[in-house]
This record gives C-alpha cells, structure tokens and sequence, in this order.
C-alpha cells in the first residue's frame, strides 16, 4: 500500500488533526502522533507482521507459558491460528494485573438506567466480584469448555459474569436482552449452553424488560440447561424454580474462597456471538482466546489513544461485539476506566449522554451514527448545557456515518477539539479492520480512512473477483491476510464458514461490504451487498424477518427489503401477499407484527408493512428484491432494466398501491 496524505483536496473537506492544539494532556503524547508513524507501523505489520505482532503481543498481555508460533493457516483453508504453544487466561489479563498494581483504580463506572444512580467498581472489587462468579460456576459443575449463556441487562454484573467464564475457560454466549424468547432458546440450543445467567429484570429507558420471564419461556425448549443465575436488578419478585434457579446475591455471598485463573490455550474457544447472515438461521461465530484479546487491545490502545486514567464509554450493549470488544475486554486488558450505561441516549431527554460524560469525565466517547443523528435532531441546546470539556476522542462504528451527522459531531460534540474516529469492522473480525488514528489520520467526513495494522484490504470487481488496484475503485471489500481477532469458525457449520468468508472470492475474506477506494486512497464504506440489513446498527437477515411474517397462515409470500432512513440508517420495509380469497386488514397486519416480535424481537419491527396482490419475479420465479427496494424508497421512477421482469403489469399495479400506502 502507498499512500499519502492528501496535500489538498477539491471534493472533500479535511481535517488535520493536531495534538498541540486540540485537547490533549500537556504532559504526555499520543500513542501515534504523525502519519508517518501510523504509516511505519502498518508497513511493518503487513511486510513482517511476526515481528509486528510478537511486540504487540508482549506489550500488551501477559502470558503464562510464551507462544512458540505468531500465526500459521491461511484464509483459504480457514484454519488459521494465533500465538500457538502460549497459555494465558482473559480474566488474570483483564482484572488481577490491575487489582495487583492498581487496586484502587475505578474498573467500571456504572450509569444506570434512572439518572442519578451511578456507582464505581474498582479492580480489586472486580475481582472479588469475578473470582465470586467463578466460584458459583464451579459449584455448578461447569468445567473448561462448557458455554453459559449470559441474558442480561447493561450492568457491571454482566461483565463481571463474561470475565467469570473466562477465568475457568468456560466460553460465554452472551445474548443481547432485546430478543425475544424464540430466539433466545434458538441460541442456547445451538450453543448448547449448560448455565444461563440473566436477571429478575432489566430496566432500558424507564421500561420494565422481564428478563427471567423470557428465560423461562425459552428453557421451555433447552433440555441443555441445568442452572438459572438470577441477578437481582430490581428485587422484583420472580419465580424461581426449585433445583434449577439460584439467586445471585445468595450464591455469591456464600462464596468465601478466592478462585484462580485457570490458564488455557491460545486457540481454546472464548466465547460465541450470534449474528445474522444471508440465510434465516444466526450464525454462531466462535472467537478464540488469545487473538481475539491481543487484537482488541491492540486496537483499543491505537485507534482511540486509550491509556491508563482514560474513561472511555462505549454505548453498546454487552450484547453485541462492540460491547464485548470495547465497552469491556479491550479497555479492561489495557487497565483503563470503561462506563457501563444501562439506559438509552435520549432518556429522559436529549441530554442524557452528554450529562454521562459530563459527571464521569468521559475522555473517549464511541456510540453509533443512528444515535448521533437521532441527538443532532433534538437541537444544539441539549448538548451546550453540558459540560464535555473531558472529550478528548469521539469515535462512531456500526454503520455508515454521514457527512452531516459527522461534521456535526465533530463540531458540536467535540467542539471542533476532538477528532473523530469512524471505525469500521464486523462481529467477525472482532476488532476494527479500518480506521483512523484519532492524532494522526487526516480525516474526511464519511470515510473510515485506511486499514488498521495487519489488515490488508482489497477491493475486488464483485463479478470477475479481480482486484481494482487503482485509486477512484468500487467493489466488494475483502481483507487479503488473517488477522489476530478473526473468527475461527461457525459454531458446528464450519463449511458455512468456508463458503461464506473464505470461498466467496478466491484467497480472501470477504466482508460481504461494498466498498471504494478515492484518490487519496480513503476506503468509503458503501453498505451489505448482501441481503443483511442494518438498523440503529442491529444486523438482521432479510431472511429471518421472511421466514417469521410467514409463519402466519393468511400469508401466501413475503420479500423483505431494508430501505433508507434519515436516523436509523436503514429500515425495514415488508411487502406481504396474502393467501387466496383473503382480505387484508388491520388484524393480520397485527398479528405478523407481533409473530416477528415474538420469533426475534422488538429491533426487527417493520417500519412499514405493505400489503399488496404480487410480488415482482423473474421468469424462474425469484423475487426482484431490487425493485422493491427502489419501490420502497419512492425512486419507481429509476426501476431500471425490467426485461426480467416475468409480468411487468404487476409492477405498475405494484407501484400504485405502495404510493398510497407509504
Ligand atoms: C456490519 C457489521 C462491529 C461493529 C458493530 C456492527 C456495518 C459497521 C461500520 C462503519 C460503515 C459499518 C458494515 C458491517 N458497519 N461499522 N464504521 N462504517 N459500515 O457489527 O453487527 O457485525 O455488523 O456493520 O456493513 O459489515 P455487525
């Protein structure tokens, strides 16, 4: 790779960022402060990545036996490996080296729901707290390599519970607490899970979530699960079933022996994360140990400049990977303070985050575009009552961010004193694969800049697999080499795995993102190009929705399409036909709706349902989702090439009726 920085550019606006003249501590410097540093280091790490990676390894974990090889496998083959022959444990990484050398450190500050109930846990309460859980996983009989399965609110117990499984090798499978219990049992059954964890309830924005209501139903159908870890949240009472649930203040106080690390492999699993692909079924993604920590410490220390005394928020819920790579093993591994916030952006008003890094000096910010744009809607005002002289990075991940959201963001938020990080990456990789580093990339609003160290990036020709060396190229976007924090496999689909990322494009791992190059060699990331939609940052498979509407017995078919939106990025937009001789009407419009909340959860409620007599197909019967797309988005105008159109009447009736409906 040889780029430049951009001497002047005519199409966008730049931002050059400067540690002298933003806010940044007199007495230290960044981490990478030129260009040419981040340029060195990212040489390094693709022309001699065994050296770049040993140094990086060793700076920033600590292991029990050393490794004897940095990386062997290939992409192709799918058998990659990281740092073979070592042994090390994630939870000594993440709490005991700090509670040894700082115990007195603020580990996590936690936000909750209802504003005023924040409260600080230090390394040395962690690990008491942690070494606790561990001792109530033992005395359930789980042993290394058993999975517990985690359905919990945004609090500190949450992260607590994830570093316990690590601690005695146990892999975690953290479910999102937004999904429903069809879901939820769909992902214990696939994990196999032995021990679920959750709550009595959870709160999100002054709303009631009924967390062990949900477990109930879903071990309705997990013959797997042999315990119930109830966390007290809001001491609500709740049925427990004799045998099988156990209070976690009961359990954890009767714990009186301190409970060592159980050291494992390099490669021994760590945890799974569902996420949703093309097809209806969640792919269980399985991360290994000690790639997985190096990579997300590594990126947690250059791509946001964190070090030790930084209070870094990540708003994402435990339950998706940003929450697991950067609200909690990336900051923890580095020693650093992370914010658990329990509640929503906007709760109860348009100050909330703002109030959050006012009262806990939030240095590092990182939240998604949705609520960036969702905030900037609300007005300035919500944000110039606070105090957010503590920022120091704002960073965003999890969608596209827009010129618009992102100047304001930058100006607004940071006060034009911060730079902005856009981080692109995926639940595979585990950690970013392309960012900027905050004091030393140049930045342009939109674009995610250049790869992180050890990431390669391609951009191919989506048709031939060929790749577009030059500047000013779009395609598909694959990544040539393996990185530490890759997924090693889909949990028992490991050909699903191959033909997904590995055989898609020859040699490579495909993202399943289009992409572009510029002339100054910034990617651009243009969105899915497969049937994989993103709202407010929530992946969903088009599939998924299809195959819940279907399930209701007036439905004859269904194509789910995600269109765009002003705030949540994306929306969904669901075109139902009905089974002959059937009238639409608002009850079974009522009745899919709350079959998909059911079968997923609220995040994957259409934004509009739309009844109409036939769905535009090819000759061969496939559903031109296309079409539909450009329908939705009321561009029928530029439906484009419609000679594959097998009855090109249904698309002109297909037209009129969605313009009065939408
Ligand atoms: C998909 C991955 C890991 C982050 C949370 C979402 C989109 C993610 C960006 C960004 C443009 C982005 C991509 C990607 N995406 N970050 N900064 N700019 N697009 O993880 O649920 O696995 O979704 O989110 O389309 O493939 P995920």
């Amino acid at each position: 790779m040889t780029v430049e920085e951009p001497k002047q550019n005519p199409t966008h606006a730049l931002y050059k960022p400067n540690f002298r003249t933003e806010r940044y501590p007199k007495n230290r410097t960044p981490w990478i402060s030129s260009f040419e540093q981040y340029k060195a280091m990212h040489e390094q790490s693709i022309n001699e990545p065994d050296v770049f990676w040993r140094l990086r390894a060793s700076e920033l974990v600590e292991f029990n036996t050393p490794f004897h090889t940095v990386c062997s496998g290939s992409l192709s083959e799918g058998n990659v490996k990281w740092f073979e022959g070592g042994k090390l444990n994630i939870s000594y990484n993440c709490v005991d080296r700090w509670a040894e050398k700082t115990p007195d450190a603020v580990a996590i500050i936690y936000e909750a729901d209802q504003p005023g109930g924040a409260k600080s846990v230090t390394y040395k309460e962690l690990l008491d707290q942690v070494s606790r859980i561990a001792g109530v996983f033992k005395s359930f009989g789980l042993e290394k390599g058993d999975t517990v399965a985690i359905y919990m609110p945004m609090v500190p117990e949450a992260a607590a519970t994830m570093l316990a499984c690590t601690r005695l090798g146990l892999v975690h499978n953290v479910v999102f607490a937004g999904f429903s219990a069809h879901s939820l049992a769909e992902r214990i059954r696939d994990s196999n899970s032995k021990v679920v964890v959750t709550s009595d309830q959870g709160l999100r924005g002054g709303k009631i979530i009924h967390n062990k209501k949900i477990v109930d139903e879903a071990l309705l159908t997990c013959p797997s699960v042999t315990k119930v870890l109830v966390f007290e949240r809001t001491g609500a009472e709740v049925p427990m079933q004799q045998g099988r649930d156990v209070s976690w203040s009961k359990a954890l106080s009767e714990q009186n022996e301190f409970v060592p690390p159980v050291f494992v492999d390099s490669e021994d699993p760590m945890f799974i994360m569902y996420t949703s692909g093309s097809t209806g079924k969640p792919k269980g993604l399985l991360h290994t140990t000690a790639g997985y920590l190096v990579g997300v410490a590594m990126t947690a220390r250059y791509s946001f400049d964190l070090s030790s005394g930084d209070v870094i928020c990540s708003t994402a819920d435990v339950g998706w990977i940003t929450g697991h790579s950067y609200a909690v093993y990336g900051p923890l591994c580095l020693g650093v303070t992370t914010v658990i916030f329990e509640s929503i952006p906007n709760y109860p008003d348009g100050s909330r985050l703002w109030k959050v890094v006012e009262d806990h000096k939030v240095t590092h910010l990182y939240t998604a575009p949705t609520a960036i744009r969702s905030l900037r809607r609300l007005g300035d005002e919500f944000v110039n009552c606070t105090d957010l002289s503590s920022l120091r990075v704002i960073a965003s991940v999890g969608e596209p961010i827009n010129p618009e959201a992102w100047v304001w963001y930058k100006s607004v938020v940071g006060k034009d004193l911060c730079p902005v990080v856009d981080t692109y990456w995926q639940t595979e990789t585990g950690s970013h694969l392309i960012t900027a580093i905050p004091f030393a990339t140049t930045t342009k609003p939109g674009s995610a800049t250049f790869p992180m160290f050890g990431i390669e990036p391609a951009i191919l020709d989506p048709n031939t697999g060929e790749e577009l060396t030059g500047p000013n190229v779009k395609g598909v976007l694959c990544i040539k080499k393996p990185w530490p924090s890759i997924a090693r496999s889909i949990l028992g689909d490991h050909d699903r795995y191959l033909t997904t990322y590995m055989h898609a494009y020859k040699g490579v791992y495909f993202t399943g993102d289009a992409a572009m190059r510029d002339e100054d060699g910034y990617y651009w990331i243009n969105g899915r190009v497969d049937d994989v939609i993103n709202v407010s940052g929530h992946r969903m498979s088009t599939a998924e929705i299809e195959s819940a509407i279907i399930q209701n017995e007036s439905v004859a078919e269904s194509a789910v399409v995600g269109i765009e939106d002003e705030i949540t990025g994306q929306s969904i937009c669901a075109f139902v036909t009905l089974q002959a001789g059937l009238k639409e009407s608002d009850q079974i419009k009522k009745s899919i709706i709350a079959k998909i909340r059911s079968e997923i959860g609220p995040i994957a409620t259409p934004k509009n349902l739309v009844f109409v007599n036939e769905l535009p197909k090819n000759r061969f019967g496939k559903i031109l989702r296309r079409i539909l797309r450009k329908i939705a988005s009321g561009e029928s105008d530029q439906l484009g090439d419609l000679s594959t159109v097998a009855d090109p009447h249904s698309i002109t009736e297909l037209v009129a009726r969605v313009h009065i409906m939408l």
